[in-house]
C-alpha cells in the first residue's frame, strides 16, 4: 500500500510517499481503508523526534493518529463492527511505528472505533477523534464543567480549543478564550462569550475568579493566576513544576485516552448541531500535501483542522 513515511527524524521534507506492507490485523482489530486523516501537533513533534523517549520506532515510520474510512477486514474476536461499516477512530500509537494513518490502510482495535454518522463526511469525521476526544475528556471527565461555571480555554482557534469551547457551552458554562484577532468572530459565533487577543492583552489583566482553566499552551502560571482558590486547571501541554502542584487549586496534566464510546457521543453531538466541525483546509495524500500540512500545522495559526483526503 502507499503511505507517507519518514526514514529519519527531521523537517517536513522527510515526509515522502512510500510503498510499504499493509498492516496485519490482530483478532481484536479491524482493517480500515482510509478515506481521510488529519494533522495534529503530535505528528510534527513526532517527526522532529520529540517522542523518541516514549517510542522506540523502527524506520520507516508512518505518522498520523486520526482515521475515517471503511472497514475491509475484521479480526475473529471483533463483535460490533463488520466489513463495509464506515467508521472513525483515534487508533493506538503502536510501538513498531508502522501503523499511523498517513496510509491507505490502518489497523484499529475494536474498542477505539465508532460508527461514522451518515451526516458527517469522511473529512469531518477525520477531524474529530484526537482533538475532539481530548476536548471531551478534559471538559467533561477531568474539569467536570458544570452549568454556570466560568472557564478559560486557551488557544480557542486550535483543533482542541474549538471543540472545547462548544462542549463547555453545551454544558452551560460561560467561556473565555484566547486567539488572534482574525479568529475572534468565528469563536464568538461558536459560543465564546469573551475572546482575548493574547498578542496585546494578558489574561490576568481581564479575567478573575474563574472556576476552571483548560491550558493548551503550557501557560500554567497564567491560568493559576485567574483561578479561584478552589479552582481547577488541566494542562495538555507540558509538565507541572513542584510549585504549581503545591497550589491550593487542583492542577493536573492530561494525556488523551482513545475511546470509541466517547467518540460516538461526540459524533452524536455533531449530528445534533451542538458541535460544529471546523476545517481549516483539505490537502491531498501526497508528498507535497503532507509536507504542506506539517508546515501549516507547525506555524500554529490554523483555524480548526488540517485534513488529508486519502481516497
Ligand atoms: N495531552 C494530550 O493528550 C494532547 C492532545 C491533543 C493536543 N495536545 C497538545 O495541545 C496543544 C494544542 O493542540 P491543537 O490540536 O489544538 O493545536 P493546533 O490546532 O495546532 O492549534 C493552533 C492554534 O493555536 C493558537 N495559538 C498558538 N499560540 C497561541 C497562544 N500563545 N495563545 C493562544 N492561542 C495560540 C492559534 O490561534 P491564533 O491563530 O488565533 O493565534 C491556532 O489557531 C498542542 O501542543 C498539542 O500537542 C495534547
Amino acid at each position: 500500500m502507499q503511505a507517507v513515511t519518514i526514514k529519519q527524524y527531521g523537517g517536513p521534507e522527510e515526509l515522502q510517499l512510500t510503498e510499504i506492507d499493509r498492516p496485519k490485523i490482530a483478532t481484536d482489530e479491524v482493517l480500515v481503508a482510509v478515506r481521510a486523516t488529519s494533522i495534529n501537533p503530535i505528528d510534527w513533534k513526532a517527526r522532529q523526534g520529540l517522542l523518541k523517549g516514549m517510542y522506540d520506532w523502527q524506520f520507516p515510520v508512518v505518522l498520523g493518529w486520526d482515521v475515517a474510512g471503511v472497514i475491509t477486514a475484521v479480526g475473529s474476536d471483533v463483535k460490533k463492527f463488520k466489513v463495509g461499516d464506515a467508521v472513525f477512530a483515534r487508533p493506538d500509537i503502536y510501538t513498531d511505528g508502522r501503523r499511523g494513518t498517513y496510509a491507505e490502510y490502518a489497523a484499529v482495535k475494536e474498542d477505539k472505533l465508532a460508527l461514522k454518522p451518515a451526516e458527517l463526511s469522511f473529512e469531518q469525521a477525520a477531524a474529530l477523534p484526537l482533538a475532539g476526544l481530548t476536548a471531551y475528556q478534559v471538559i467533561h471527565d477531568q474539569l467536570k464543567i458544570q452549568a454556570g461555571e466560568r472557564v478559560l480555554i486557551q488557544a480557542g482557534a486550535g483543533g482542541v480549543g474549538l471543540i472545547a469551547i462548544q462542549l463547555a457551552k453545551y454544558f452551560g458554562a460561560t467561556v473565555a478564550t484566547t486567539a488572534s484577532p482574525n479568529h475572534a468572530a468565528l469563536l464568538k459565533q461558536l459560543g465564546a462569550d469573551e475572546v482575548i487577543d493574547y498578542h496585546t492583552t494578558a489574561i490576568q489583566d481581564v479575567l478573575h475568579d474563574y472556576d476552571a482553566v483548560f491550558d493548551t499552551i503550557n501557560a500554567v502560571d497564567d491560568g493559576l493566576a485567574i483561578l479561584k482558590p478552589a479552582g481547577r486547571l488541566v494542562t495538555i501541554d507540558g509538565q507541572l513544576t513542584a510549585a504549581q502542584k503545591a497550589q491550593s487549586q487542583a492542577v493536573s496534566t492530561w494525556w488523551l485516552q482513545p475511546n470509541g464510546r466517547e467518540l460516538a457521543i461526540l459524533g452524536d453531538l455533531v449530528v445534533q448541531g451542538q458541535v460544529k466541525v471546523v476545517i481549516d483546509q483539505v490537502l491531498p495524500f501526497s508528498t507535497a500535501g503532507l509536507q504542506q500540512a506539517h508546515r501549516d500545522s507547525e506555524a500554529s495559526h490554523s483555524a480548526g483542522k488540517i485534513i488529508i483526503r486519502v481516497s
